[in-house]
């Protein structure tokens, strides 16, 4: 099973939380990289954080919430075999996993309806990398 890590800025705390509920009553393996309150902190910090233990295995998997998710995402694919995707819809969510193996999803908290952030989750934990010609692309990045 995928070991996940999910952290947040200020911003996305309130969602990651909700998020982390999820994960428990799922039975996920998950840690928590923080912030553990809604103090405000630098999403770089977090993102940074999540990218550097989701790049050590293939079977690491990132969460990252922050108002937009863009600064998150643009922090995280400064790391190398980093492949954060900032998904705002199910289509999004499934895409990045099938033909880009994202192993990073950058949520915008303040964008997104809550309601739906939960299957956005799912469909980015349970859809498999097509491989074929995607994995020459990836090679390519
Ligand atoms: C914080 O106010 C906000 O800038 C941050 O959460 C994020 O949206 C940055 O990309």
């Amino acid at each position: 099973m995928k070991k996940i890590f999910i952290s947040s800025d200020h911003a996305g705390y309130n969602l990651k939380e909700k998020i982390k509920i999820y994960l428990n009553k799922k039975r996920y393996r998950f840690e928590d990289m923080g912030p553990f309150n809604n103090n405000s902190v630098d999403y770089p910090d977090y993102a940074h954080k999540v990218a550097k233990k989701v790049k050590k295995s293939k079977n690491n998997i990132g969460i990252l919430i922050c108002g937009t998710g863009l600064g998150m995402n643009i922090a995280a694919n400064k790391h190398k075999n980093i492949r954060a995707a900032q998904c705002f819809n199910l289509k999004s969510t499934k895409l990045s996993r099938l033909h880009n193996d994202a192993n990073i999803i950058t949520l915008g908290a303040r964008l997104l309806k809550k309601k739906n952030v939960l299957n956005y989750i799912n469909t980015f934990l349970n859809t498999k990398f097509e491989g074929g010609r995607h994995s020459k692309r990836l090679r390519k990045i």
